[in-house]
């Protein structure tokens, strides 16, 4: 694991691996370790950094809000430190919103984009009340909160199938700070409408699906990605496609990466 100090916090990463680069950005409650099985395969063709966003894992917050443009703001400083000029960015979920917001911020530096999971689309109304909620009840009890979402992100018939995985998740997202939490939820439920990137990004997408997220529902990706040149890969699977569909995602990722 390495440091980078950014705007005087600690930002955690693993870098790996020798080519072209691919940052791997993790979802909501997750942290880097989720890229174990995956990154490696990257790293055979590429130089792979997984980094651990602000407020999660082992690196610090920020502030009281982490809006989806200050996570890209430290991904650029990050890829400035490493003396980088060009990024293909990989984002689970969260991961991919915050993918889309450097793509908006830095799309000179855009190599390839990949969204898992993931959507372009701001938070509904109905959605926005939804995090409200979630920072009320993280407030009141945050293992209960995360024991409940981290649950709901899996197909409720693979849950037992995905034990380990799942309580390794929990284990792992109980350790991220309140304050990384709540900044987060605050982060995702005031990002904007960036669809027009599927459009109009001058750089290959890609967006990986799961038939049954219950999280980004399929029909709502469906409808993002008609009439754009983004390809679209639907997978049997729910919102955690990185492990319920594990093997499916590295190969669409080498496919896509060759
Ligand atoms: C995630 O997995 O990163 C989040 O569930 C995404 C979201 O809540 O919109």
């Amino acid at each position: 694991m390495k440091q980078f100090s950014y705007k005087n916090t600690q930002i955690a990463y693993t870098d790996q691996g020798k080519g072209s680069t691919i940052f791997l950005l993790h979802g909501f409650l997750e942290n880097l370790s989720m890229w174990h099985v995956i990154a490696p395969h990257l790293a055979k063709k590429n130089r792979v950094v997984c980094v651990d966003l602000l407020g999660h894992g082992q690196s610090s917050c920020l502030g009281y809000v982490h809006t989806m443009e200050d996570q890209a703001d430290m991904i650029h400083a990050l890829m400035s430190h490493l003396r980088l000029r060009k990024i293909s960015l990989v984002g689970h979920s969260m991961g991919g919103y915050i993918a889309l917001a450097f793509a908006e911020l830095y799309p000179d530096h855009v190599r390839k984009l990949v969204l898992i999971n993931s959507s372009a689309r701001p938070d509904s109304a109905e959605r926005q009340l939804n995090r409200d909620r979630a920072i009320k009840a993280v407030k009141q009890n945050s293992d209960l909160f995360i024991q409940l979402a981290v649950s709901n992100l899996f197909m409720p018939e693979r849950l037992k199938k995905h034990q380990v995985a799942v309580n390794q998740l929990i284990k792992d997202a109980k350790k991220t700070p309140t304050q990384g939490v709540i900044a987060a939820l605050e982060g995702m439920k005031i990002r904007p409408d960036r669809e027009v990137l599927l459009h109009f990004g001058p750089y290959p997408k890609l967006l990986i699906a799961g038939e049954h997220d219950t999280i980004i529902p399929i029909s709502e990706v469906k409808s993002q990605v008609e009439t754009t040149d983004t390809k679209l890969v639907i997978l049997e699977c729910g919102h955690m496609a990185t492990i319920e569909a594990e093997q499916d995602v590295i190969e669409k990722l080498t496919a896509f990466f060759k």
